[in-house]
């Protein structure tokens, strides 16, 4: 019986183009998704953009656009990256939609019905010129603690201390400048305390293989009031001005973005239904139909940072909503990616672009096969680093598992008119399998890649199956078909040893195919194309037939041709260097006209207030090294006064290492650090250029000393 699956993965901003981990977990979804498929099962892939909220209204305006215009310009950013991925989702929608201010309107009025919204009056900083309440994101002012200057409530920058807006000492609103004013106005709350709530979210979360067992502790701390968020009411409504969707009967109020963001799956959902793709992959039910069906499966591939919106609010919404929806079977959560052990922000990603990695002409199989080798079924950070990427594509992707078709293909076509030789069968417990070792070993490991593949241990079924290239390898080393072929014309004895080790060679370059054929999809499609069979499927692989059920002897293949090239090492270089900031005076691609009013073009102004926001100080640069591998870094290591940093900065076709060693320069000091190949990059040196070639370090006069600040 084929399940009938419904995937998603977390909704994305549109106020941005994709980073790398938000690539991480489609991959990782995609993966498990293409696996179902190749299993019979009947899925639907389906994701959105998350389109609503303050941030992405401000930046709209900020462009002088409407949100709508942003976000159609980010929509139609994706499909570069989504197809250059290899991803196969099966409809791509928005939460600015009208499913969605149905769907969302619909869900509020069920719960209102069941008696868990309610009002209550909220006091919150208002900025009097804007006209708006402020996110805390939009509050600066004086930490109350350490008394650090223009510091976020959330978490001070100097002291590390958690402030409420109010706290802070002359709060001011980063959108005017305008000193904030506490106000009231009454905001619609989710009764998630409500003891049926708390009742069904116990039961919920206490299912037996629902949820990983780390999300389901993390959840219950919540639930319970120990964690750090413990479990309280939910604000789910915002004032105008804000770009969202309506509260119905309820003049200027608007749903927060994180209510109608959920609904958003449904809502992609519903689309892909009326759209009728639904039906074009097989689902004759209606969205309400499929919806409602008992054997439908609802399973959210996410992140760590939004488990709680995923395994509390989002359930008992769902629940408490009523049929046809029903709530998930399943949300699996990954964790982080980082890059050389070093974190990422989720707002700038790390130092990896994924455009850039395409446009590089990288290959997006290499990526995924990467990722896969990383990952497994538990909530853990995950971590790219350039070297094991080379190493594990070139040595276990191209070398292992490329190169037994590349190493047997040629007699096959020299020796056996390009088709499969036959194998002598034997039994093992009763069933036939074939007598050369690799290949009894593929067909056993098989059942174990497999498992390994629907519990998303991803890293798991690459060992399997890298295992099993491994012992195919090596048979073709012991049997040294490079030698029988020598006399295989003229020795029948040779001849048949040559084919008995091709065969068995090339059907487990086969199984091995279908292993990883969800991971490397487009890799597998070649493959698949030499071996000239039909799309592989899991049940292509039946144990009981033997290799003469799977490859049978006479088959004929295709044209083989080099399925997939190596990572070239310099490759990796270009993507990290790309986003190196290695000086300030890098010459733009069109040197800047002067403007009008003395401003050039190409670099719009700026208010006093922004441009304080740039920490320049005077650095003495204690050491300066060459970078292995690095054409254009030195890496600088600078005396700010009270603590020292490290640089990479893009100077070495202008300076020899040794004559920097010692002098003063400039440095943007609250760069946010930039992980690179080479480390991370705490900050900036300042340099001048020109339209000739040559590149100029700023230096203070004489008398500055390091950790002034320059203003
Ligand atoms: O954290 C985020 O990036 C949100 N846009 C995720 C939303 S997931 C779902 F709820 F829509
Ligand atoms: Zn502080």
């Amino acid at each position: 019986m084929s399940r009938k699956i419904f995937v998603t993965t977390a909704l994305p901003y549109s106020n941005g183009p994709f980073h790398i981990g938000h690539i991480m977990e489609y991959i990782q979804a995609d993966i498990w998704v293409r696996f179902q498929r190749m299993q019979g099962n009947r899925l639907h892939f389906v994701c959105a953009d998350d389109a609503h909220g303050a941030p992405i209204m401000l930046k709209a305006e900020e462009e002088g656009i409407s949100p709508q215009q942003l976000i159609a310009r980010i929509a139609a950013g994706r499909p570069r990256y989504l197809e250059g991925f290899h991803l196969s989702f099966d409809h791509w929608h928005s939460t600015d939609s009208p499913e969605n201010v149905e769907l969302s309107q619909d869900v509020y009025q069920r719960l209102k019905r069941e008696g868990l919204i309610y009002l209550k009056p909220v006091e919150q900083f208002f900025d009097p010129v804007k006209g708006m309440f402020l996110p805390d994101r939009y509050i600066r002012g004086e930490c109350p603690n350490c008394h650090a200057k223009e510091q976020y409530a959330d978490a001070c920058e100097v002291c590390s201390i958690v402030n409420t807006p109010t706290q802070l000492i002359n709060p001011y609103s980063t959108l005017t400048g305008a000193k904030p004013v506490l106000k009231t106005s009454d905001h619609f709350f989710f009764k998630l305390s409500e003891p049926k709530c708390v009742r069904f979210l116990e039961e919920w979360l206490g299912a037996a293989g629902r949820l990983q067992p780390q999300v389901v502790n993390k959840a219950r701390e919540w639930l319970t009031g120990k964690g750090d968020q413990a479990l309280g009411d939910w604000d789910i409504s915002r004032d105008a001005p804000y770009f969202g969707i309506p509260i119905p009967d309820a003049p200027g109020k608007y749903f927060y973005v994180w209510l109608d963001a959920p609904i958003g799956y449904l809502a992609a959902l519903k689309s892909y239904f009326a759209l009728g793709k639904a039906r074009a992959n097989g689902e004759p039910r209606s969205f309400e139909a499929f919806l409602a069906a008992p054997d439908t499966e609802q399973i959210h591939f996410i992140g760590k940072d939004i488990i709680y919106f995923h395994t509390l609010f989002w359930p008992a919404m769902l629940k408490f909503a009523g049929a046809p929806y029903r709530v998930p079977n399943h949300v699996y959560v990954h964790g982080f990616i980082t890059v050389s052990g070093e974190k990422m922000s989720k707002s700038r990603g790390t130092g990896i672009s994924p455009l850039r990695y395409l446009d590089l002409g990288m290959n997006a199989e290499w990526l995924r096969y990467y990722i896969a080798a990383k990952l497994n079924a538990n909530v853990e950070d995950l971590d790219f680093n350039p070297d094991d990427f080379v190493a594990r594509v070139n040595s276990d992707l191209v070398g292992k598992y490329v190169n037994i078709a590349s190493r047997i293909a040629p007699f096959l076509l020299k020796f056996f008119g390009n088709r499969m030789p036959p194998l002598a069968m034997t039994q093992i417990a009763g069933v036939p399998v074939e007598a050369v070792g690799c290949l009894r070993f593929a067909l056993q490991q098989s059942k174990l890649v497999r498992t390994a593949l629907e519990e998303r241990e991803l890293g798991k079924a690459i060992r399997l199956t890298m295992e099993v290239a491994d012992v195919v390898n090596a048979e073709i080393d012991a049997y040294k078909p490079w030698l029988l072929a020598k006399d295989a014309a003229t020795n029948e004895q040779s001849r048949q040893k040559l084919g008995k080790i091709c065969a068995a060679s090339i059907a487990a370059f086969k199984a091995l195919t279908l292993f990883l054929k969800p991971i490397v999809p487009a890799l597998a499609a070649d493959a698949e194309a030499y071996l000239r069979d039909q799309p592989l499927q899991w049940d292509s692989l039946d144990l009981r037939l033997g290799v003469e059920g799977f490859l049978p002897a006479g088959h004929e293949f295709g044209i083989f041709k080099p399925l997939i090239t190596r990572v070239d090492p310099k490759q990796l270089d270009a993507l990290f260097e790309s986003d190196a900031q290695p000086v300030a005076g890098n010459r733009p691609a069109t040197p800047p006209q002067p403007g009008p009013g003395g401003v050039t073009a190409g670099a719009a102004a700026v208010s006093i207030d922004e441009f304080k926001r740039i920490d320049l100080r005077v650095a003495r640069i204690l050491d300066a090294q060459h970078v292995d591998g690095a054409d254009k870094l030195l890496k600088l290591t600078l005396d700010l006064g009270s603590e020292t940093r490290t640089v990479f900065a893009g100077i070495k076709s202008a300076y020899d290492p040794e004559a920097l060693k010692g002098r003063l320069t400039v440095m943007v000091a609250n760069l946010a650090p930039r992980k690179m190949k080479f480390g991370v990059s705490e900050g900036m040196v300042l340099a001048a250029s020109g339209d000739t070639p040559g590149l100029y370090l700023l230096s203070p006069d004489a008398g500055a000393t390091p950790g002034m600040r320059i203003s």
